[in-house]
């Protein structure tokens, strides 16, 4: 078991319609060191490939793509979430629908902040259906720029998301994959990695 699963273990609380909470050390209040071992944990991951950019979404991505960011000593930028349907032309943006909370938001990237021949290696802290993640990565790609792989925090592999961006051929690389989890028995299974 890897630092990451263990701390789901010890904090993260299983709640019911299939969520997990890891408010108290992830995505509400933060661990510093964790979000350091996060950082080291995916540059080892992906030293192997030409990154010169991390890209996440608000809110939750931009905690821990800062660790990853400067571990790799690549600039960040963020995607923001825009209710705006009047978007000027200077922006790349992809509709991105939000199973959990039930509705659609435009995420938007100014285009003065990714360019083409650009390397992008996309954070975030969670991945469900993938929704987030398949609009990223049409931003990237409408820049002309390249994903080089998805780091995820914690992938609930008994969705889909996964499975849709890797069959769509993208490098992914979960710190944890959760495969069952019982909101009765707060019990959580992960799937075992190399
Ligand atoms: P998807 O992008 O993979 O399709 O996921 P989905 O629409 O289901 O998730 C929407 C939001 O809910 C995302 O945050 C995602 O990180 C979060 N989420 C999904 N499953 C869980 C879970 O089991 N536990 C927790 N704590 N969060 C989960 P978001 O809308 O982008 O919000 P935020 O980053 O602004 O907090």
């Amino acid at each position: 078991m890897n630092f990451l699963e263990e701390r789901i273990l010890k904090d993260g609380v299983v709640k019911s319609c299939n969520v997990l909470k890891v408010d108290s050390f992830l995505n509400h209040q933060v661990d510093i060191a964790l979000m350091e071992e996060i950082g080291r944990e995916f540059k080892r991951r992906f030293e192997d490939t030409p990154v010169t950019k991390v890209m996440t979404i608000e809110a939750s991505g931009i905690g821990i793509a800062v660790f990853v960011a400067k571990e790799l000593g690549v600039p960040l930028v963020f995607a923001k979430k825009s209710k705006s349907i009047n978007i000027d032309g200077d922006v790349f943006v992809a509709e991105v629908e939000s199973f959990t909370h039930r509705n659609k938001n435009q995420v938007v990237v100014s285009k003065s902040f990714l360019h083409a021949g650009e390397h992008v290696l996309i954070i975030d802290d969670f991945m469900a259906n993938g929704c987030a993640m398949q609009g990223l990565i049409s931003i990237v790609e409408s820049a002309g720029a390249t994903v080089e792989g998805c780091g995820i925090v914690i992938e609930k592999g008994f969705q889909i998301g996964g499975r849709v961006i890797r069959n769509m051929g993208y490098r992914v690389e979960s710190l944890a994959i959760i495969d069952a989890m019982d909101a009765d028995t707060g019990s959580i299974t992960f799937r075992k990695q190399a």
